[in-house]
C-alpha cells in the first residue's frame, strides 16, 4: 500500500478518533505526517509509536501562528508538504437553539465556529504556498449535519454546513493547482467532545448511553461507523493519481443518510 508514497500531509485532530485513524493509513500508504492537536498525551503516544514518520505540534487550530508552526516542522523535517487534512472539531450535544441559554449562546457559537469553520481556514492559509507549489489536496472532514438536520443541534449543523461551503469556494479560489474535497462521516464510534457548557448531559459522543445501537439503527446500513471506515476515502481525495478531476465535491461514508 503506497498510494501516499514520498507524500507529506498535515492533519490536525490527528491525536484521537477519526484524525488518528487517518493519520495511521497515510502512514501505511508511504506518506509522513505533521500533526496538529490539543492532547499532548495522545500526541506523545502517537510519536513513540511512528517515531520516523511523524512530527507533531501541541497547539489550537484556532490560533494562526499555531497551523504556521506545523507547516514549518513539516517542510524542516520532511521537506515539503502536499496534503493538508482539516480534521479538528467540536461538538454541540445536540443542543436545540430553545435549550441554549441567552447567555451562552454567543460565547457557545463563537467557539464553535472558531474550531469547527476558523480552524479549517487557518490550516488551509498556513498550508497553501506549499501545496500550490507542490499541486496538492485539501480533504476537510465535514458530516451527515453538513447535509442534515437531527445529526447534531443548531450549532453544529450550522458549522458543517459551512464546511460544505468552504469546500466549494476554496475548489474555486485555489485551482487549477490545489483540489479541495471532503469526506462526510455519518455517526462515528469516538469520544467527540463538545463545547463547553452548553448542556449539563454534555458527555463524550461515544459515553451516550445506547449511542452506537441508536446511531446504527438512525441509517439504512444499520452500522455506527469504526474510525478506520473513513480512511480510504481521504487516501483517494488525497491522492492527485487517484481523483484527478474531482474538487469541490464531498464523499459521504455515513450508511446512507440520502436513502432514509
Ligand atoms: N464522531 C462522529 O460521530 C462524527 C460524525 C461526523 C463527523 N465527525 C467529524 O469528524 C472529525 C473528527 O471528530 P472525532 O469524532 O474523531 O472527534 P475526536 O474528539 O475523537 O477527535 C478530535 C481531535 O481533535 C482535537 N481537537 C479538538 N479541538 C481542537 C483544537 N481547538 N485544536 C487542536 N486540536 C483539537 C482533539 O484533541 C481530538 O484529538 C470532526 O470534524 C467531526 O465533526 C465526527
Amino acid at each position: 500500500m503506497t498510494i501516499l508514497k514520498d507524500k507529506v500531509a498535515f492533519i490536525s485532530g490527528g491525536a484521537e478518533g477519526i484524525g488518528r485513524a487517518v493519520v495511521e493509513r497515510f502512514i501505511r500508504e508511504g506518506a509522513k505526517v505533521a500533526v496538529l492537536d490539543l492532547n499532548q498525551e495522545k500526541l506523545a503516544q502517537l510519536q513513540a509509536r511512528y517515531p520516523d514518520d511523524i512530527c507533531s505540534v501541541c497547539g489550537d487550530v484556532t490560533n494562526y501562528s499555531d497551523n504556521h508552526k506545523v507547516v514549518e516542522l513539516a517542510v524542516e523535517r520532511f521537506g515539503k508538504l502536499d496534503i493538508f487534512v482539516g480534521n479538528a472539531a467540536l461538538f454541540d450535544f445536540f443542543a436545540p437553539l430553545s435549550r441554549i441559554a441567552p447567555e451562552k449562546l454567543e460565547a457557545s457559537f463563537n467557539k464553535l465556529f472558531q474550531v469547527n469553520v476558523l480552524g479549517y481556514m487557518n490550516g488551509v492559509k498556513a498550508a497553501m504556498d506549499q501545496l500550490k507549489q507542490n499541486h496538492g489536496s485539501i480533504v476537510l472532514t465535514v458530516s451527515n449535519s453538513g447535509f442534515y438536520p437531527g445529526g447534531g443541534g443548531v450549532l453544529y449543523v450550522t458549522s458543517k454546513h459551512a464546511v460544505v461551503g468552504l469546500i466549494k469556494q476554496l475548489a474555486y479560489e485555489l485551482a487549477p493547482e490545489i483540489r479541495v474535497n471532503g469526506v462526510s462521516p455519518g455517526a462515528t464510534d469516538t469520544e467527540m467532545k463538545s463545547v463547553e457548557g452548553i448542556s449539563s448531559k454534555a458527555r463524550p459522543l461515544n459515553h451516550i448511553p445506547d449511542f452506537n445501537e441508536n446511531a446504527a439503527n438512525a441509517v439504512p446500513l444499520k452500522k455506527i461507523a469504526s474510525p478506520e471506515d473513513h480512511t480510504a476515502l481521504y487516501v483517494l481525495l488525497a491522492a492527485n493519481e487517484q481523483s484527478p478531476m474531482t474538487t469541490g465535491t464531498v464523499i459521504h461514508s455515513d450508511g446512507g443518510w440520502i436513502a432514509r
